[in-house]
């Protein structure tokens, strides 16, 4: 199952440098960069000092502004990793942004107030009983301390009270940070596999774990 991911290549990219490696590569992806413009305005004059503590919750569509800002500081960092596009999301209006923060569940994570880190989850109208987990990303600043597997854990929480009994997510072809973020919260690659949409260099593959599965594992060094 692995070696389906040999297939993709190291790419380096000028917009956020980001840089994705191959199963045989060194670099994961999340590589710390200068957050783009819209993630300027969320981090300056703070400094992230692991004291705080962190709190994770939903978003309503009154925080339209935090899914917006933290879904384009997202793009601007890792424009390899998401499927959605930087200049054409920068020109959503106010009501797009309101609708898709309704849409599904987004969760942010909060560090002494300033929003560090995001994830959404989304019922495929294709998959009946599934939930898709997509848009996980935390700020370079704030990495490492586990925000993603809260973040995570709250979507599939959200999942769960939505009566579903699986979520799925998809990971680029040598994410490896991430993939050990997902398996320590149970997730597991299923074996399929896909090209990713607007690159046909990348791979990508799915991982799955059921709502009422127990909530974080140990992971196997
Ligand atoms: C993947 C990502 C969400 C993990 O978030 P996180 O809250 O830092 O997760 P963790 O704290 O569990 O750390 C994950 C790994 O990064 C390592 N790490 C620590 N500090 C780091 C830093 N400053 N920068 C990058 N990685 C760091 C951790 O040691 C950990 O490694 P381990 O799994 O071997 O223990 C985050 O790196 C990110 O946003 N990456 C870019 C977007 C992305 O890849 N999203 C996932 C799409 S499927």
């Amino acid at each position: 199952m692995g070696s389906s991911c040999t297939g993709s290549r190291l790419r380096r990219r000028t917009r956020g440098q980001q840089m994705i490696a191959t199963r045989h590569g060194r670099s994961p992806c999340g590589r710390s960069e200068p957050p783009g413009e819209a993630g300027s305005r969320i981090e300056e004059g703070h400094r992230f000092t692991r004291m705080n503590a962190v709190v994770v919750r939903r978003l309503g569509g009154e925080d339209w502004r935090t899914w917006r800002d933290l879904r384009l500081a997202a793009l601007a960092d890792a424009p390899g990793i998401f499927h959605g596009d930087l200049a054409e999301e920068r020109a959503y209006d106010e009501a797009r942004w309101r609708t898709w923060t309704e849409d599904g569940v987004k969760v942010a994570a909060f560090d002494a107030g300033v929003p560090v880190g995001v994830a959404a989850g989304r019922t495929p109208a294709e998959r009946t009983g599934a939930v898709e987990l997509f848009g996980m990303w935390v700020r370079p600043e704030a990495r490492g301390g586990r925000i993603a597997e809260r973040l995570a854990l709250e979507v599939v929480a959200w999942a769960r009270e939505a009566g579903r009994s699986q979520v799925e997510l998809w990971v680029i072809c040598g994410n490896d940070s991430a993939e050990r973020v997902y398996r320590r919260l149970g997730f597991e690659r299923t074996g399929a596999y896909e090209v990713h949409p607007h690159d046909p260099g990348l791979r990508k593959y799915v991982m799955t774990r059921g709502t009422l599965d127990s909530p974080v594992r140990p992971l196997p060094r």
